[in-house]
């Protein structure tokens, strides 16, 4: 099943009174249900763009971005902050809350929505995923970056989202950190079948997805598809728990 379907998006943005720059020129793809895409390409390519226009965050100038059959571009109102809510969105910067705990961080989300699924049983079960149950307690000031985006991972995946997006996840940790935060998410992907789309411009954390789609000046120039990079039956077996969360 087709996830997403991305249209002949262009995206023109006014850069000051008379110029305008178009950070994406005719961009089409198709990602399927349960795909892990990687974004790359220098910055400026229009990596981050891309992202928001997925998440409704930003509407294109012409063309369609379809997300599970829904033109998320036209989605007003309740039915647009619906939809930005079951997203799941992962920043470089981690954007944690340094006054509320790893607990509270994880559960920020949620607390002004009733939910049909136990919040805080729901918070720690996602904290003990990304192996974090010990810091719930943990204020993100006294986490290292990697917990940090751990917590900001679990935070993500609070609304049972089916469609995670993460821009740079990795950008601000280190190179072998880094790669730890990109196989856990990878994982939970696997194990909650999601579909997620990573912008970055690390090769390494990109040949972790199973597809790359190379941007520059807002054009694909490139759209390779990768093996199967884990087992879907191993990874189940250590974080299958949190399926049944619902
Ligand atoms: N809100 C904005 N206003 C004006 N220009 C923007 C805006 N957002 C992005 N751009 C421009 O669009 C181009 C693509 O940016 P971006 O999507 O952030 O690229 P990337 O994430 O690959 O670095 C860049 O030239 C950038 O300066
Ligand atoms: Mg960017």
């Amino acid at each position: 099943m087709v996830a997403i379907q991305v249209r002949n998006v262009t995206k023109v943005f006014q850069a000051g009174r008379s110029e305008e720059v178009r950070a994406l020129n005719g961009v089409s793809f198709d990602l399927a249900d349960g795909q892990a895409l990687a974004l790359v390409g220098p910055s400026g390519s229009g990596k981050s763009t891309l992202l928001h226009l997925v998440a409704a965050l930003e509407t294109p100038s012409s063309g369609t971005v379809e997300v599970n059959g829904t033109d998320v571009g036209a989605l007003k109102g309740k039915a647009l902050s619906d939809y930005r809510r079951r997203l799941g969105f992962v920043f470089q910067r981690f954007n944690l809350i340094p006054t509320l705990n790893a607990l509270d961080n994880v559960l920020a989300p949620v607390i002004p929505f009733r939910t049909t699924f136990d919040k805080q049983a729901r918070g720690r079960e996602l904290l003990a995923a990304v192996g974090l149950d010990a810091r719930a307690s943990t204020p993100p000031t006294r986490l290292s970056g990697g917990q940090q985006q751990r917590v900001a991972i679990a935070r993500a995946l609070i609304n049972h989202p089916t469609l995670v997006l993460a821009d740079e996840p990795t950008g601000a940790l280190d190179s072998v950190t880094g790669a730890e935060v990109m196989e856990l998410l990878g994982e939970l992907r696997i194990a909650l079948g999601m579909t997620l789309i990573v912008a970055t411009h690390d090769y390494a954390i990109a040949s972790r997805c199973d597809r790359i789609i190379s941007l520059k000046d807002g054009v694909i120039v490139a759209d390779d598809d990768l093996a199967p990079p884990a087992d879907p039956m191993l990874t189940q077996a250590r974080i299958g728990s949190l399926k049944g969360g619902d």
